[in-house]
């Protein structure tokens, strides 16, 4: 949507500048904004006036302008404020700028007046400038001048745009948004709590919510059957560059559905965003069972624009002698590789750079066979019998030329570990397409996962519905029940995830009760929930979208600190601002509240 011309008009501004355009010529305007550029030029002095919608070129001429006026433009310096009044023109032939919006006019300066001056920026706005490239932290301390840059601003006018167009789509099918409370009580979503301590009850804390999910399953309960929210969560959890501690979800929930109901409902959200962001049709949608996607990528959220996918090879080394082999195929492991076409011309270094790659993600080490003209050669040669490749390469479909990489460890460290040498070697061979758009589901997750710890936890959260109900749970392995869960992948990005929730307090209970949690503590931390589930829960499920990781996808940008306006480092600090910061000793006092210095509390301050 176009916002009309007049609209942006002010009492200082006639027109935006970035909106001029050959349809302008010969009208008169004022405008404001900030100097992006300027140059002298025998005499002319260039000015580029740069607003949120853009950049127009102003030309003052001493010819035209009374001294005084020419004055001010010749002292005019990067990021000072003016307002300009002039002409619209046509640039004279051959001057026109097709890589500028506003490149076929420019404005002839008849007044200029200066607003407020800027000091010299620490960093050019003009990223074409010299010293364009700058290091991260400075650029987050002055985050206000680098949302300045060109570009970067139009990151917030897309988000903007995905947040309207999520509210028209729900409110479209019936759906209320709703706010739920930011001091709560914990949620567990995996990740650790930000904690706000209590003036009024000393020594107690509200929990910023990890996600709403316990509210918005209270909404159903309240028979409020269709919500979505766009809800701020906080974790506190390692950072990456898909993830912040604090970010924003398309949080919804529903009543009376059954997990195809959700699949469909979020599937059309997808669908709208991208047709009304980018104009892309995202195709089908693909579901895909967990297993499976561990199996043929090695990775829950399996970029698709990669077509390669991994081989189990394990059949072809039964009983080989070779003693890593056989330990790992006698104790249930497999052995997993991926056929790399054309390479078997890899060179030594570069099969140590994937192996080293292949430790880093968690394998023990990696082996290599060439398909040469003659035969096979490989890493193993000494220990396992060339004739074993052949079966292995007949069902990775290897040809001579080929190179065949593959890891031998239990599922959960080979897959991981092969998936993601699928997805490096997809970007550094060039296997990857890289302008498809590549949706799928997840789903039939299992319920729970073995903690590295000791015990289980849940895959998704402890609300989720484990399929087969209470009889599942009281008879099988909790390691092999499937859960009512499914994510939503695009690109190799987990965009969302949701699950049909349990409605029954005895399930609740004994889903609690399989993580470790007992009945008294189940009822002091989740009573609320527990007690709502016997007042008549209808059937629920929901998801929540990462709307901070869509926008990132919907822009192309490769990290949500280009989606956030006031993102945080990796340390969790705010840069710009100072935060966290100390707090005066009376704040802490009211709020009972005493700091203990890392030595005296033999804080390790290193981890
Ligand atoms: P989940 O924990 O899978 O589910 O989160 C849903 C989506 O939120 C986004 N996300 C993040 N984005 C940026 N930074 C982070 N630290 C971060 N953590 C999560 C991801 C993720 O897919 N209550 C459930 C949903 C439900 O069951 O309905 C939940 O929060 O895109």
């Amino acid at each position: 949507m176009k916002t009309p011309d007049d609209a942006l008009s002010t009492a200082l501004r006639s027109r935006a500048a970035g909106t001029l355009g050959a349809g302008d010529a010969g009208t008169a305007v004022t405008l404001c904004g900030w100097v992006h550029r300027r140059r002298d030029h025998g005499g002319l002095v260039f000015i580029d006036l740069r607003d949120r919608w853009g950049i127009v070129q102003c030309v003052a001429d001493p010819e035209r302008l009374d001294e005084a006026a020419f004055g001010v433009v010749e002292r005019l310096r990067a990021e000072d404020v003016v307002r300009i009044e002039g002409e619209v023109v046509e640039r004279p032939q051959g001057t026109a700028n097709p890589d500028m919006a506003t490149g076929a006019v420019e404005v002839r300066v008849s007044r200029c007046r200066l607003l407020a001056a800027s000091r010299t920026p620490p960093f050019p706005v003009d990223v074409e400038k010299e010293g364009g490239e700058v290091a991260e932290d400075l650029r987050l301390k002055w985050r206000f001048l680098e949302l300045r840059r060109p570009g970067l601003a139009a990151n917030y006018g897309m988000r903007h745009r995905a947040t309207l167009e999520s509210r028209v789509y729900f409110d479209d099918l019936g759906f209320w948004e709703i706010e739920t409370p930011m001091l709560t009580r914990r949620t567990p979503e995996g990740a650790r709590d930000y904690l706000v301590p209590s003036r009024v009850h000393p020594g107690e804390f509200y929990a910023l919510p990890q996600s709403p999910q316990l509210y918005k399953q209270l909404l159903m309960i309240a028979g409020f059957d269709r919500y979505f929210q766009i809800a701020r969560c906080f974790r506190d959890e390692d950072l990456r560059a898909d993830r912040q501690p604090e970010f924003t979800q398309i949080d919804v929930e529903m009543a009376f559905v059954e997990e195809q109901d959700v699949l469909r409902t979020i599937e059309g959200l997808y669908r709208h965003l991208f047709s009304a962001c980018l104009g892309v049709d995202l195709g089908e949608v693909p579901r895909l069972r967990w297993e499976e996607a561990m199996r043929r990528y090695g990775s829950d959220r399996p970029d698709l624009r990669i077509p390669q996918e991994l081989t189990e090879i394990t059949d072809a080394f039964r009983d080989t002698g070779f003693r890593i082999f056989d330990s790992v195929v006698e104790g249930g492991g497999r052995i997993v590789a991926l056929k790399v076409a054309a390479g078997a011309d890899a060179s030594r270094s570069q099969l140590d750079r994937w192996t080293e790659l292949a430790r880093s993600s968690g394998a023990r080490g990696l082996v290599w066979a060439k398909r040469m003209e003659e035969g096979w050669t490989s890493s193993i040669d000494k220990f396992v019998e060339a004739s074993r490749w052949e079966r292995a390469g007949a069902e990775a479909g290897a040809e001579p030329g080929d190179l065949l990489l593959a890891v031998a460890d239990e599922p959960m460290r080979a897959l991981p570990a092969m998936g993601a040498m699928r997805v490096h070697l997809g970007h550094e061979r060039g296997w990857l397409e890289e302008a498809a758009w590549r949706p799928l589901w997840i789903v039939d997750f299992p319920l729970f996962e073995a903690d590295p710890r000791g015990g289980i936890t849940p895959s998704h959260h402890p609300f989720t519905a484990p399929r087969g109900g209470l009889e599942g749970l009281e008879a099988q392995d909790p390691l092999t029940i499937e859960a009512q869960a499914y994510d939503f992948v695009l690109n190799g990005f987990e965009l969302g995830g949701g699950s049909i929730r349990i409605h029954e307090r005895a399930v609740q209970e004994r889903v609690l009760e399989l993580l470790g949690i007992g009945r008294d503590e189940a009822r002091e931390k989740f009573g609320f929930l527990l007690e709502a589930l016997e007042y008549g829960a209808p059937p629920h499920g929901g998801f929540a979208a990462g709307l901070d990781r869509t926008v990132m996808l919907l822009v192309g940008a490769a990290s949500l600190r280009e989606v956030i306006a006031f993102p945080k480092t990796t340390s969790a600090a705010a840069l710009m601002e100072g935060a966290p910061s100390a707090a005066d000793p009376e704040v802490l006092e009211e709020l009972h509240l005493r700091v203990v210095a890392p030595e005296e509390a033999g804080v390790d301050e290193s981890r």
